[in-house]
């Protein structure tokens, strides 16, 4: 069952794989877009994203979503927070491992906004997965700060995870089930509709 193809503004690949695995149960076929990006700074994830969507939406003009994501770490007052890219791409995770040394209280969570934009809908889905920062790097799958988050309930990092692994706890795939809940519920009234 194909309800629909929906685009996905990024030039992570990870990310589209693992949104790809959730979006597949609902139907939707995941394609990846490139455009210019626009990435305002603001502490909100929703802000980021659909203000981001709404530019890619101006040059693609077809039914896209663009996902904003970061690492909130509480003994860190939630840095880097919607700085996560640029902290990433400075420091790494070992800087980040630096910073917590020493730190007994290791709990974060990471989040992630995904809008939606089409003719004449626009929608933000967030999702959200706690857990801790580990003592050291482990595992070589995923990207950013995977190998060194563990998820509650679980020993291992997201790195050391497949994606559907992953996919059980991570804030994307959260974010990207409520899509799809919602992508089918507005396709059978739609659908309905157009019957009754
Ligand atoms: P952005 O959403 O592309 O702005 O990136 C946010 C940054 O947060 C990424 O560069 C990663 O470092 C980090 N990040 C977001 N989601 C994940 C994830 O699922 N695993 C690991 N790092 C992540």
């Amino acid at each position: 069952m194909k309800v629909s193809r929906l685009y996905m503004v990024t030039g992570n690949r990870h990310k589209v794989e693992e949104a790809k695995e959730i979006l597949e149960r609902y139907g939707v076929e995941l394609v990846q877009a490139e455009a210019r990006k626009l990435e305002i700074q603001s502490e909100s994830l929703e802000e980021i994203a659909l203000t981001a969507a709404r530019y890619a939406y101006l040059q693609l003009r077809k039914p896209l979503i663009v996902e904003d994501a970061g690492l909130f770490i509480e003994a860190l007052n939630g840095f880097p927070g919607p700085y996560s890219s640029y902290v990433y791409k400075k420091i790494g995770v070992e800087g980040v491992l630096k910073l917590m040394e020493g730190v007994g209280d290791r709990r974060a969570c990471f989040k992630a906004a995904v809008a939606y934009v089409a003719p004449g809908v626009e929608r933000v889905f967030t999702g959200e997965v706690c857990g801790r920062i580990a003592r050291e790097a482990r595992g070589s799958r995923g990207f950013g700060f995977d190998p060194i988050f563990v998820p509650e309930g679980e020993s291992r990092t997201f790195a050391e995870m497949s994606v559907e692994e992953k996919n059980r706890y991570s804030h994307r795939a959260r974010a990207f089930k409520r899509l799809g809940e919602w992508i089918v519920r507005e396709w059978w009234s739609m659908r309905s509709n157009s019957e009754g």
